[in-house]
């Protein structure tokens, strides 16, 4: 679904042209997503809220991003990485069909773009925070063809775009259709959207061993007993040979903490419901979906300097202690009512607090105790930190601060690396 055809735009072009074709409107799309002056502050880029250097996604710790006409309005949700959303599925609501013989007691929804999956698409996607009130904030098409049309790569854009005799800054919703477009081959063509350099891709690849307590971190990811993670973020190569996505692309409500520093949180009737709304409103009938967000990759989240949907966590530590105390000792982790009771998923209406996932890691041991101690969380971030890409990359300063040491094999040049990376395309 995310492949874009130039065949199918240009039926006249040649396959050599159609790449040709393909590479120039990746080169608009690079080049409008560090535009500025596209946004109605004049101060927002694409590139300011997804930021190259940190792997597509926020180069500082505030929880939300800010956005508007004066880049003084908070958004509401964390930005993403936007490194390796080619192996994003469409949306489904129900992941096994009822008569494929599918386990359907398990159908839960999957895919799909954003925390709630309401876009398909990178170029749907990309209308998101053009026009959101809270982000780029262009009123409407005209006013954002008139900034297309400014910018000095307007002249590039006629000449892709126009009909023969007709400029095409006369038909704005053209030009947003194509702008987005250009923005989506951008994502798709450039190779820094999807890297594999990672410490433990080359481990995949019988690179480079990973050290004595990155192996604990590993074994502890995948053991049901103790993180489970992989259950969610699984980080096997498919079948058909595909590097791990590290994540199953299902919703799943997790009881995220209220962040309290968000200004939509200061209604204390608004909730940030996920799947059933508010922002997607096809689901919102469907009570038993409301808190699910996407789980997402865990490929740099060494870099992340916020955590969740909702930028509650600031810290790998404290996520990973909270996952493990969340049932265990939950009056660290949420407020206390006037009776000193704990509002525990005081994220989410009591009506809805019994969708929340209460398995391994949450599930505390037969002893009431946590699933993983201190020295098993340090463990499990030493492992995370492997997932960070520009292992053995010169000058990576990312990397060598959350990797660990390059080898001699890790320092192969990310070329040919990357030649050697199977990927796998969704059906
Ligand atoms: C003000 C900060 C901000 C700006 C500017 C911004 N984004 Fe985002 N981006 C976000 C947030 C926040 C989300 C998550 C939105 C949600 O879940 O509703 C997101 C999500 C995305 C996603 C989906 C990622 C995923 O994991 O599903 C893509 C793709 C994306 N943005 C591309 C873009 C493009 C292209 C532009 C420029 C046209 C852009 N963004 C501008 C903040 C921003
Ligand atoms: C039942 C499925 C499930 C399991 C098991 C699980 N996760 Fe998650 N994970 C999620 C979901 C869903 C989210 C996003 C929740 C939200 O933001 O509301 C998430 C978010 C995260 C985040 C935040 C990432 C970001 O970009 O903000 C980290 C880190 C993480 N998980 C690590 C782990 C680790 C490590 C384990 C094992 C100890 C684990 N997860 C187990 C489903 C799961």
């Amino acid at each position: 679904m995310l492949i874009l055809s130039m065949a199918t735009c240009r039926p006249a072009l040649a396959a050599d042209d159609a790449a040709a074709g393909a590479r120039r409107l990746a080169e608009l799309g690079r080049l409008a997503f560090f535009d500025k002056s596209l946004s109605a502050s004049g101060q927002l880029a694409c590139a300011t809220c997804h930021d190259p250097k940190h792997a597509f996604a926020p180069a500082n710790a505030l929880p939300v991003q800010l956005g508007g006409a004066q880049a003084r309005l908070q958004g509401t949700r964390a930005t993403p990485s936007l490194r390796y959303l080619q192996a994003t599925i469409p949306f489904v609501e129900r992941r096994f069909g009822d008569d494929d013989g599918g386990d359907t007691d398990d159908a839960t929804p999957a895919g799909g773009l954003t925390w709630d999956g309401r876009v398909d698409t990178l170029h749907e996607q990309a209308l998101i925070p053009l026009f959101n009130a809270n982000e780029m904030a262009n009123a409407d098409p005209a006013a954002l063809s008139r900034k297309v049309a400014a910018a000095p790569y307007a002249d590039a854009f006629r000449a892709a775009f126009s009909a023969p005799g007709e400029d095409m800054f006369g038909h704005p919703d053209d030009v947003v259709r194509d702008l987005t477009l250009a923005l989506e081959a951008y994502q798709h063509e450039s190779p820094e959207f999807q890297p594999f350099t990672s410490k433990y891709d080359a481990f995949l690849r019988g690179e480079v061993q990973l050290s004595t307590q990155e192996r604990r971190g590993l074994a502890l990811f995948d053991d049901p007993e103790k993180g489970n993670c992989a259950n969610c973020h699984p980080n096997t190569v498919s079948p058909r040979g595909a590097m791990p996505s590290f994540t199953d692309f299902g919703y799943v409500a997790i009881g995220v903490p209220r962040n309290r520093r968000l200004a939509s949180n200061r209604d204390p009737a608004h909730f940030d419901l996920g799947l059933c709304g508010p922002d997607r409103t096809d689901l919102s009938r469907h009570t038993d979906f409301c808190g699910a967000f996407v789980t997402p990759t865990l490929r740099n989240v060494a870099t992340r300097r916020s955590f969740f949907h909702n930028g509650a966590f600031h810290s790998l530590r404290d996520v990973m202690a909270w996952y493990v105390q969340r049932d265990t000792n939950p009056g660290r982790w949420y407020p206390r009512n006037a009776d000193g009771s704990v509002r525990k998923y005081d994220d989410l209406p009591p009506a809805y607090r019994d969708n929340v996932n209460s398995e391994v890691p949450f599930k505390p041991t037969d002893k009431h105790r946590p699933r993983l101690d201190a020295r098993e969380i340090d463990d499990l971030i030493a492992y995370l930190r492997t997932l960070t890409d520009g292992y053995g990359v010169p000058g990576n300063k990312a990397a060598a601060l959350t990797g660990g040491s390059p080898t001699k094999a890790g320092a192969r040049p990310v070329q040919q690396a990357l030649g050697e990376t199977q990927h796998e395309k969704p059906d």
